[in-house]
């Protein structure tokens, strides 16, 4: 078998907010990806990084009154408990934030530049006076030149589905101050995606060898009959979080510049702890450049990334494979991209949930097609209570204990004419599923997997060790039959090992075998004491998942029915003096969430107040009126997190309806100055009970 070099990547996370399910299920199709070719004996390198530039991170460390790299960092600190807690084994993490980054970043662009495929062009965009800066799309809100919908952002109508320019837009407003912006020009790099270079070079790369047929398809349309496709503005001016442009003072590479060259940096960085040479690496023809993404970013994977490699030349090298998956939704409602889906990967693991059930439920719904996988509580506690512990786990569960009791845990070799048959099935079947996790058709591998082990329970239902058990002189009968199950309970193990590691470390441990190689036999001598491998699924369990609703779970109320506002927050009056006390029941009346502040705006004619409108999750939005105009400039509001009690009456106010309070603290007389809105801790996403 030809040896292969892996370099394989994830695409890189926003670092402004902790991992949601979609990460996790993607880093475990590519985890499960990477054990199994390393048990095929390939040489992988599997890196990982934060993608931590942009304008979002800019404005929500400012937000916070912190420097976007301690932001950065404070989420970076998180990425092990996820990772490590789902058996994701990355061999580097690291940040676009890095030296290395900024090299690979700077020298493309000097190579591309050389190429004659940056061009400077002076463009108009949207520039917030107040803010004193130039407003990315996202910032940019007003009504949708196509249907007339409010609230619309600048790139695209959620109510008509129209995609515009922001300048488009009607009555436009920025989302950051409130102010009306203007229109100023500026000058741009672009990358000269419309040079017939990059079209050619693009037409030969973008292929079915490369690429899923539904991806193939996709950039065929894009690449369309006349092979035009638009030049990418690859620059943003400052302030930005970003790598400066080589030559052009003021002016930053857009995030998704260098959020692709994060996966060399990584490497690089990677190579250098390990010392290795990368320049080789990426030289040798055998090595293979695989990236794992989901399909909301195969334009930039399918096009631009390619197209900066292959003009940047050696030792930059185009991708060999991208991989597509679709998105996760759970009881398939679809969940958005910045408020994670409806379950916590972190509360996953804090109620005691084994890390293999999820890898295991996952894989068993994943195959090769860009489709989206559904998380249903129920059809998750089935499939793995069926599965790994009915069907998988059963085997061992029912043998163990007699040849512990009966042999002193010794297995015998000699398993007879059946026991051997029943082996080569499960063996001769390695070939087939080896080609399915290969191929990422991860559904089929288990259901080849899943029927061998009803092929193995068939054989212990017939032979039944219970009744030799009692009979006599069948012990001879019952320690084949026990080794025929346990050995075959062995191999299914080595199959199963890199969707369920952390299981099969145990059955390695419990049976002395060693499962790292995929091609071996697996000869096991003595089985160790049984205990519990794998507890089942309870109702608890998914009551627990869902009892908390984070961002994106179905809302308990609609906005309509629950909100009550209140003008501004109640900062200081005591209601309840020092020492009185209210029932569990009282507060538990109190609908406290956790909101995101999306708009914050001066009121015109208001001394006190500011309008503040609050994402609330899944609860929607709501507009508050709080009184906290004295303490905060609105610009350094928007985008971060505070705490807000949604189930106040609404109040109708002077200025407009307040559906709802926002909490700060204050010193309660009112006479020292200072006014703090509550903030919660990092993790915390917009919707979330406070409880
Ligand atoms: O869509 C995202 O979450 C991006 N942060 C992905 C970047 S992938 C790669 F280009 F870094
Ligand atoms: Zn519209």
């Amino acid at each position: 078998m030809t040896r292969r070099t892996l370099f394989v990547t994830t695409a890189l996370p926003y670092a402004n907010a902790p991992f949601h399910v979609g990460h996790i299920m993607e880093y475990t199709q590519a985890d499960i990806w990477v054990r199994f070719q390393r048990m095929c004996g390939h040489t992988v390198h599997f890196v990982g990084a934060d993608d931590a530039h942009g304008a979002p991170i800019m404005l929500k460390a400012e937000a916070e009154g912190i420097t976007p790299q301690q932001l950065v960092a404070r989420i970076a600190a998180d990425r092990p408990r996820y990772l490590n807690g789902f058996h994701i084994r990355f061999d580097h993490w690291h940040s676009t934030d890095s030296p290395e980054n900024t090299f690979f970043a700077q020298d493309i662009y000097r190579r591309l530049r050389a190429a004659g495929l940056i061009e400077q062009r002076s463009i108009e965009q949207f520039f917030d006076p107040v803010k004193g800066m130039f407003l990315p799309d996202r910032y940019i809100k007003g009504e949708c030149p196509r249907c007339g919908a409010a609230g619309q952002y600048g790139d695209n109508c959620e109510n008509c589905g129209a995609v515009y320019a922001p300048t488009e837009l009607n009555n436009p407003v920025s989302a950051l101050t409130g102010a009306t912006p203007i229109q100023k020009s500026s000058e741009h790099y672009f990358f000269k995606l419309s040079d017939p270079r990059c079209v050619d070079f693009l037409r030969r790369w973008a292929t079915a060898d490369r690429l899923q047929a539904q991806v193939a398809n996709k950039t065929g349309e894009w690449l369309g009959a006349d092979g035009k496709l638009a030049d990418w503005d690859i620059s943003r001016d400052a302030p930005y979080f970003g790598i400066p442009i080589p030559d052009a003072p003021g002016k930053y590479f857009y995030v998704w510049l260098d959020a692709p060259i994060g996966y060399l940096a990584s490497l690089k960085a990677y190579c250098e702890k390990i010392g290795i040479d990368m320049n080789a690496l990426l030289a040798d023809p055998a090595t293979e450049q695989v990236h794992f993404i989901g399909k909301d970013i195969v334009y930039f994977h399918c096009l631009f990334w390619p197209a900066m490699l292959h003009f940047a030349g050696a030792p930059y090298k185009v991708p060999d494979q991208v991989n597509v998956h679709g998105f996760v939704t759970v009881s398939g409602e679809k969940m958005s991209k910045s408020r994670g889906t409806g379950i916590s990967p972190l509360r996953y693991l804090e109620i005691g949930m084994n890390p293999d059930w999820l890898r295991y439920y996952l894989a068993a719904k994943m195959n090769a097609a860009v489709e989206d996988v559904d998380f249903t509580g129920e059809d998750f506690m089935a499939r793995v209570n069926s599965d790994l512990v009915g069907k998988y786990i059963n085997i061992v569960a029912r043998c163990a204990g007699f040849l512990g009791k009966r042999f002193a845990g010794r297995l015998t070799q000699a398993m007879g004419g059946d026991g051997d048959a029943l082996l080569a099935v499960v063996r001769d079947a390695r070939g087939d599923i080896a080609a399915a996790f290969d191929g990422r058709e991860y559904s089929r591998a288990l259901r080849e997997i899943m029927a061998l082990a009803d092929r193995v329970n068939e054989y212990v239902n017939t032979n039944a060790p219970w009744v030799l058990a009692k009979a006599a002189g069948r012990e001879g009968d019952l320690h084949r039959v026990c080794s025929v199950a346990v050995t075959a309970f062995a191999e299914l193990s080595r199959m199963l090992a890199p969707v369920i590691p952390g299981t099969v470390a145990q059955v390695a441990d419990l049976l002395g075998v060693d499962f790292s190689r995929w091609d071996e036999d697996s000869r096991v001598e003595f089985i160790k004491p049984y205990s519990h491998l794998m507890t089942r699924v309870e109702e608890r369990h998914i009551d627990a998942l869902f009892d908390n609703p984070v961002a994106g779970d179905a809302a308990p109320a609609a906005p309509a029915a629950v909100p009550a506002p209140a003008p501004a927050p109640a900062p200081a009056p005591a209601a309840t003096a020092a020492g009185e006390t209210i029932s569990i029941d009282e507060f538990a009346k109190m609908d406290l969430r956790v909101a995101r502040i999306a708009v914050a705006e001066h009121v015109e004619g208001a001394e006190k107040l500011l309008k503040l409108t609050l994402d609330v999750g899944s609860l929607g939005t709501r507009q508050v009126f709080a009184g906290i105009k004295s303490a905060y400039d609105p610009a350094t509001l928007v985008g971060r997190l505070t705490v807000m009690v949604a189930n106040l009456t609404p109040r109708k106010m002077k200025f407009g309806l307040s559906e709802g309070m926002v909490l700060a603290a204050s010193d309660g007389d009112g006479k020292t100055p200072g006014l703090f809105l509550l903030s919660p801790d990092s993790g915390a996403t917009a919707g979330m009970k406070v409880k």
